[in-house]
């Protein structure tokens, strides 16, 4: 059977930590052949150390070589790079977010169906198991037509301290963009067809811009920091839902922690733990399952699923135009806050 050949660009933390582990372990259906950083001598460090065969310059030199690549640079070069590889016939993965901003993921859609080649994004929860289940239940009509959903994806003292991560022109944003994006997009693909139509949101940074915090994750520089390290934000949806969301790197809060529920017509759910809520004989009847949120497993299914769609296998579970509805929320949150006042989305 023929191999995808995969070309990673960008070697830094989720490149040598999640991908490249993941795509080796796949060796009878993928081989990674080639890498690209702009660090060129952090990349040959890569290649020795993952036995991969070429070390590239340029990124646009790897087309050649391969059938697919990842893209594992700063959110700024998402769509750069990805619109070059389609272009080019190449399959792309992309990390997340999608892109900088609805316009960048549009035309990174264009480029996919313009080419025919598949464009993945790294929304890797919805591979989790608590993910999973959570949609199987719902599409066996758990909870029914959906009322009220709070997602909260919350850290305390969590402001990355390393890459770029705190720059607004390399990142497009803060812990919406880097973090909460994760569970507001598994909250939408749970949702199913419900269309958020409006949405107000305030973003903050106060916190993150006092000198002498503290911080668990390294150090960052306050006086420099432009990204939000706190959103709450408000979204309506067409179908008279509503959602409640919430994320933070930095906030004053008593712990970290993941929410996601949905409170619907029929019934009830949980993610973290896993929980479904039901009313029948005449009382409230609330099921537990010991589903996890294990990453590492989740991003092994999604290296699995993106080599086994290439290779005409599989259908991809996260898809482009799912990521870039994600991103167009995103930009909606951003431009309330920007704007003080409620965004139709209609107007994006
Ligand atoms: N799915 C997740 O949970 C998750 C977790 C962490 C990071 N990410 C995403 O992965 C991406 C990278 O994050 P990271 O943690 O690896 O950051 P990082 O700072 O550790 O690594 C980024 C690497 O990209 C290289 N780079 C910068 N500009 C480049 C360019 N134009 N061309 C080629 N290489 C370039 C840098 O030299 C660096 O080695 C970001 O988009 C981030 O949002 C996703």
């Amino acid at each position: 059977m023929n191999k995808l050949k995969i070309g990673i660009v960008g070697c830094g933390g989720i490149a040598r930590n999640r991908h490249i582990p993941a795509f080796q372990e796949l060796n009878e259906i993928t081989d990674i052949v080639a890498v690209h950083d702009i660090n060129y001598d952090l990349a040959k460090n890569v290649a020795e150390n993952n036995n991969i065969e070429f070390v590239m310059e340029d990124y646009q030199q790897m087309f050649e070589l391969v059938d697919a690549i990842a893209v594992c640079t700063p959110n700024k070069f998402h769509a750069e790079i990805s619109i070059a590889a389609l272009n080019s016939g190449v399959h792309v993965f992309c990390e997340k977010p999608m892109a900088l901003n609805k316009l960048e993921c549009e035309r990174m859609v264009e480029a996919a169906n313009h080419s025919g080649k598949l464009l993945a994004i790294g929304y890797h929860y919805r591979f989790t198991d608590a993910a999973m289940t959570a949609k199987k239940a719902i599409l066996n009509g758990a909870v029914g037509d959906p009322l009220v959903i709070r997602t909260q994806a919350l850290r305390r003292r969590k402001v990355p301290g390393w890459g770029v991560f705190t720059n607004k022109l390399l990142q497009g944003g803060g812990s919406l963009i880097d973090y909460g994006c994760h569970l507001l997009d598994l909250s939408l693909w749970l949702l199913e067809d419900n269309e958020p139509v409006e949405i107000l949101a305030k973003t903050y940074n106060r916190l993150s811009k006092t000198p002498n915090q503290i911080n668990d994750w390294g150090t960052f520089n306050h006086e420099t920091f432009d990204v939000d390290d706190h959103v709450s934000c408000f979204i309506i949806f067409k179908d008279n839902a509503s959602m409640q969301f919430e994320c933070s790197w930095a906030a004053n809060i008593k712990d970290d922690s993941k929410h996601l529920s949905i409170s619907g017509v029929d019934g009830g759910i949980s993610l973290y733990p896993f929980e479904l809520y039901q009313h029948k004989y005449g009382t409230c009847f609330t099921e537990k399952a010991v589903v996890d949120h294990d990453e590492t497993l989740a991003a092994k299914r999604q290296a699995t699923n993106f080599v086994k769609s290439c290779l005409g296998e599989a259908d991809l579970v996260v898809k482009p135009e799912e990521a870039q509805r994600t991103s167009l929320i995103i930009d909606a949150i951003y431009k309330s806050s920007v704007e003080g006042r409620s965004i139709r989305l209609s107007n994006v």
